[in-house]
């Protein structure tokens, strides 16, 4: 990073650090304070909220320790049956999004790809995650995985929510860029996933875009190298 640009970045994670700790201390300030005054629903409230800003913290520390692993941490590239991670990332945010119906639709035959398969699970995690939380309770969210062609495979996340505007196209892989919609102010975030998941997709030699029409949904295309032995000596030489 250049010194303006590392200067941005630290005005910026300086001002979301702020905003959720301001909160978190007023808050335990009044519990503290008027804890006999207070009713328990309002003590639940104010707890509630400090949950919900801590929770916030905490993802905003991964996701600045991934940015700044970015460029150190080099990929360890291996043979993944991405059907396999796909489950377990399914698995896990289904705990965490237990109104949204997550559903796969996988291509059984499907030869394994030449991934980091952590690397690979985080951006997984991060388009399954904006897929549910762009979308309204009781939506569908669909991953399924096919052939491209004879050499790559395709992952697409298939959401039914907000939509991205296509004028918004061009800013969505910025760094701390949320959207504007109603979803968007209703949930948390950094604006980093996306960053983060462009940057590792590209890492690997993979492609990410996608298609989205408003108010109806959004479906992003991943695209990654099969596996080969060859291309796979050739990575582990470069990393
Ligand atoms: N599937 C989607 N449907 C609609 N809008 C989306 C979708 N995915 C991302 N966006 C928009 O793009 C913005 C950037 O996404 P990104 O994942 O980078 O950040 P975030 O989800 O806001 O926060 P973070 O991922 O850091 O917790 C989001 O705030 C949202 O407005
Ligand atoms: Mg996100």
């Amino acid at each position: 990073m250049t010194n303006t640009i590392q200067d941005e970045f630290i005005a910026t994670v300086s001002h979301e650090l702020r905003t959720p700790l301001t909160s978190i201390r007023g808050f335990s300030q009044t519990l503290l304070s008027s804890w006999d005054k207070l009713g328990d629903e309002d003590k639940k409230k104010f707890i509630k909220i400090i949950e919900e800003q801590s929770n916030r913290l905490i993802n905003l520390v991964e996701n600045i320790l991934s940015v700044s692993k970015i460029n150190t941490d080099k990929p360890i590239f291996k043979k993944v049956d991405v059907n396999n991670s796909i489950s377990e990332v399914v698995q896990l945010l289904g705990q965490k999004y237990k109104n949204h119906f997550i559903l796969t639709d996988f291509t059984a035959d499907l030869p394994p790809a030449l991934l980091d398969e952590d690397k690979f699970i985080q951006i997984m995690t991060n388009l399954v995650d904006n897929a549910c939380k762009y979308s309204e309770e009781g939506k569908n969210v669909k991953i399924s995985t096919s052939y491209y062609d004879s050499e790559k495979i395709l992952i697409e996340v298939k959401d039914e929510g907000v939509g991205i505007k296509i004028n918004d196209k061009s800013k969505i892989y910025d760094k701390f860029i949320r959207l504007e919609n109603h979803l968007t102010s209703k949930t948390q975030g950094n604006g980093l996933g996306l960053y983060i998941t462009k940057r590792l997709v590209e890492e690997m030699r993979g492609k990410i875009d996608f298609v989205s029409e408003e108010g109806k949904g959004t479906t992003f295309e991943l695209i990654f190298p099969i596996y080969n032995q060859e291309e796979a000596m050739a990575c582990s030489q470069l990393s």
